[in-house]
């Protein structure tokens, strides 16, 4: 910026310098010295304003906080090797092995290499340290489906790779999953509720069930087990993209006593939303929990919305989309409005609830998915590996990768930057 500004100083007192020349008037002289000092001190007032501006944006930036004071939510990828991944994949000791597509033979590795940046700002760099020490005696807990378990295994690798092997632990106990930071007795959790509210998905590895019912005015069973917790980080979203619901009043422990009703959507999603917005308003205490609420993740299903063959999918792609504001189908702006509506709510019944608004910069991120580069659970059959599109998952997101930029937003908002 300076150097452009010198070099326009130079070119404009260079213009000038010739018309002065040979044996004129020195008056002429003396008026192009006066346009010189002109131009000068007008440059040097316009840099020091610039000065003062920018000391204003950083005291702006230490009184409210960067993430309160700048939208991080709009911006673009920029590819930047040097920074990123923020970890290797083959260093985080508790890694998942349906989100290591380099081990799973992924040859393209660009998906790595992409940085976040914010129109208006920079995203602050991931620090480790500075997390777990804000952590530290402290609970973060993710709670939700298994895209907020993506983003607690990618929490896991960030902050796991500054800590050796002997002081840190993982222990899964039913729908809860504790890793542990010993040194700084910081715990950060992933516990499984894909609806947020009671469902007969509830089962942590067992929750593949045709027939999906849910208990819309039902949290507690889940909730008892984190209101305490000092971070929470909910999301729910993908088990609910249908068309209706089928909605137990009652007990599971005595289904037959039920009684049944299908909802449709978005009007069940709402029920369920505002179960759990009263349960936290009246069970949170205020002075102690942030809370936070990741907005869908994008899925990558029909390669035609952004310009692909119709009938493929995120498999073969290597590049995120470019087209600036682009949004495909694999999110539902009904559904987010609903997010929002509820969250507005509570905000004026005095309880924050952050929103992390991921949807539209995962969007971009067509190329981010495991695609056939993960363990499946079922076995592929032969007819299947030839045509891996068949068999792509197009819903999760590799590591190191896009969660980790999730995480990022949610550590500006932690370490109110
Ligand atoms: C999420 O962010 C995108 C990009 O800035 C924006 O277009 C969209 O309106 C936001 N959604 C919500 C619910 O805030
Ligand atoms: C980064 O990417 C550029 C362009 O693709 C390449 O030339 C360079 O070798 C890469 N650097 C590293 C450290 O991978
Ligand atoms: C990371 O945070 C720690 C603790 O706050 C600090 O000592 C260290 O200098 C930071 N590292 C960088 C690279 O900023
Ligand atoms: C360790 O952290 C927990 C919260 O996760 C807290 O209840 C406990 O008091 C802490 N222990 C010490 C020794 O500070
Ligand atoms: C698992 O969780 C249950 C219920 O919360 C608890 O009673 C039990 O002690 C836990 N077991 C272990 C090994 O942590
Ligand atoms: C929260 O903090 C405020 C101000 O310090 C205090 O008046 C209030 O009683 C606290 N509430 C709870 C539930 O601890
Ligand atoms: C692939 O998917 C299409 C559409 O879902 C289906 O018609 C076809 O039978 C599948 N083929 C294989 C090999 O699974």
């Amino acid at each position: 910026m300076a150097k452009k500004q010198k070099q326009q100083q130079q070119h404009q007192v260079m213009q000038q310098v010739p018309s002065v020349g040979g044996i004129r008037s020195s008056f002429q002289s003396l008026v192009a010295l006066l346009i010189a000092i002109l131009v000068v001190a007008t440059i040097y007032i316009r840099q020091s304003n610039e000065q003062l501006f920018q000391y204003w944006t950083t005291y702006d930036k230490t009184i409210s906080g960067l993430s309160s004071s700048c939208n991080l939510f709009a911006g673009k990828w920029v590819f930047d090797n040097r920074s990123y991944p923020l970890y290797k994949e083959k260093e985080c000791t508790f890694m998942s092995d349906q989100l290591a597509c380099e081990k799973f033979g992924r040859k393209d590795l660009n998906y790595q290499f992409w940085r976040w940046q914010p129109h208006q700002c920079d995203l602050p760099r991931f620090n480790a340290t500075a997390l777990l020490e804000k952590l530290r005696n402290k609970r973060l807990v993710y709670v939700g489906d298994s895209l907020n378990r993506n983003q607690w295994v990618s929490m896991v690798c960030l902050v796991g790779s500054v800590i050796s092997p002997t002081f840190k632990t993982i222990h899964n106990n039913g729908s809860i999953n504790i890793f542990k930071a010993i040194e700084y007795n910081a715990t950060i959790e992933f516990y499984w509720s894909p609806l947020l509210v009671e469902s007969n998905s509830d089962d942590p590895i067992s929750h593949r069930v045709p027939d999906r019912i849910v208990r819309v005015q039902a949290i507690e069973k889940h909730a008892r087990h984190w209101t305490d917790a000092d971070y929470l980080v909910f999301n729910t979203y993908l088990w609910w993209r249908r068309r209706q619901m089928k909605v137990l009043w009652g007990s599971f422990e005595s289904p037959e006593d039920g009684v049944y009703k299908a909802v449709k959507l978005p009007r069940v999603y709402e029920m369920a939303l505002q179960t759990w917005a009263q349960w936290l308003e009246v069970h949170v205490d205020r002075n102690k929990t942030q809370l936070f609420f990741m907005s869908m993740s994008p899925t990558h299903q029909k390669a035609n919305k952004w310009g692909g063959i119709k009938g493929e999918n995120c498999y073969s792609e290597t590049e995120p989309v470019t087209e600036e504001g682009y949004a495909g189908d694999g999110a539902s702006p009904r559904m987010m409005h609903v997010v929002d509506s509820v969250l507005g709510e509570l905000k004026t019944r005095g309880l924050n609830v952050q929103m992390i608004n991921i949807t539209q910069l995962s969007d971009y991120r067509k190329e981010g998915h495991p695609s056939i580069y993960r363990k499946h659970w079922e076995t592929i059959t032969e007819e299947q590996l030839l045509n891996p599109k068949n068999y792509s998952d197009c819903i999760h997101w590799c590591l190191p990768g896009v969660p980790d930029v999730w995480n990022e937003l949610l550590y500006a908002y932690i370490l109110e930057l």
